[in-house]
């Protein structure tokens, strides 16, 4: 475990899974450092942490070089979430290159200079590709479907350069895909299953892009962030890449159909047209994380529905504006790059 006292710095922890990993950190007693540009963050992500000393919250942006060499002097441990999202990437390739790829080496630089004594770098199994090995090892032949999962496959390679430099003492990381309280519904950022559950809420069907046979390996993102935790504590994850899944594929269609059932209707999903880049199979293999570890997350996609679900019921309201920004396609809102909008008028 993490010795309570430590210094440890989060980036992307007023996020979904960094809220949850900043919970965990402040539950063993660590000094934690949240470096956020509340992009996608929420403040109230961290709200129930108010008063206590040992929360603090920098806004700052990771590509700002000389802002993250002054944030990280003195810490011993690097958490690295921050990101831009997979939706942005289909529209600002650009930003999501440089948050994504550029910010961690800048987060690497920073660590590697104020002699951190350990880096992990939260992945994606976006870095994959749509499955054609299953389940998918962590040394998979890396296929990226969008510039967000080639992005997020840069960073794996800068940190592995760091470690076999001997610049830093790294671990990868590579969540598949995570659920629970706090995930993002609104908007771009809004994610399949808080959707789902908004709109059986409001008594309204499920909206599934394209068939709906698309999978997912879900993981409860209370037991992805104690994953992170330990992984960042093993010595034998020193210089590892390490699946943090279930092993366990669920469609997106399954999803419908059980959240339909927690909330008591007969909704049947409406189909639309499958979202451009859409991977069709994630499931990993989880038994380098059982090898290091000694077990895996263990909470089934159906006790995490129930969680969550109970959770949306009762901390969102599927109000009106809510239920607007949830429209199919509400990702092509967002302003493309000039080369981008060159190319989509022919
Ligand atoms: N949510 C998932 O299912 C999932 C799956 C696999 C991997 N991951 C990885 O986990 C990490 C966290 O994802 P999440 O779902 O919590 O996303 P999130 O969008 O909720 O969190 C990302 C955080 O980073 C912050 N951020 C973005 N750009 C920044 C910048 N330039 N400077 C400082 N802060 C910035 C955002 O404000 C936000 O708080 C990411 O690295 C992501 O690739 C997530």
């Amino acid at each position: 475990m993490i010795a309570a006292g430590t210094g440890v710095v989060v980036t992307g922890g007023a996020g979904f899974i960094g809220s949850h990993l900043v919970d965990a950190l402040l539950g063993v007693g660590c000094r934690v450092l949240v470096i956020d540009d509340f992009s996608s963050g929420e403040r109230a992500n961290l709200a129930h942490h108010a008063g206590n000393p040992g929360l603090t919250v920098a806004e700052a942006d990771i590509r700002d070089e000389a802002a993250m060499l002054r944030l990280l002097k003195g810490q011993k441990l690097v958490f690295h979430l921050a990101c831009r999202n997979v939706r942005l990437s289909l529209k600002r390739p650009t930003e999501v290159h440089e948050v994504n790829a550029t910010g961690t080496l800048n987060l690497l630089k920073a660590a590697a200079a104020n002699r951190v004594r350990r880096f992990l770098y939260t992945s994606s199994s976006e870095v994959n590709g749509t499955a054609d090995v299953i389940p998918m090892p962590e040394d998979y032949h890396f296929k990226p479907e969008t510039v967000y999962g080639a992005s997020k496959l840069t960073g794996e390679y800068y940190t592995q350069v760091f470690q076999r430099a001997g610049w830093l003492e790294t671990v990868i990381a590579r969540p598949h895909n995570n659920y629970g309280p706090r995930e993002h519904y609104f908007g771009h950022k809004g994610e399949v299953i808080p959707r789902f559950i908004l709109w059986a809420m409001a008594g309204m069907p499920p909206i599934i892009f394209g068939d709906g046979l698309q999978t997912r390996d879900f993981t409860y993102v209370t037991e992805t962030a104690s994953f992170l935790v330990r992984l960042m504590a093993s010595e034998r994850a020193a210089g590892q890449t390490v699946n943090v899944c279930r092993g366990d594929e669920v469609s997106i269609r399954q999803i419908a159909e059980m959240v339909a059932t927690l909330s008591g209707r007969d909704l049947a999903p409406q189909h639309v047209q499958g979202r451009p880049s859409d991977v069709l199979r994630l499931f990993g293999d989880n038994s380098r994380l059982k090898d290091i570890l000694g077990d895996t997350p263990g909470i089934s996609i159906s006790e995490g529905l129930a969680r969550t679900y109970n959770w949306f019921a009762a901390n969102v309201e599927p109000t009106p504006e809510v239920l607007e920004s949830m429209k199919p396609m509400n990702w092509a809102q967002a302003q493309a790059e000039e080369w981008l909008s060159a190319w989509e008028a022919g």
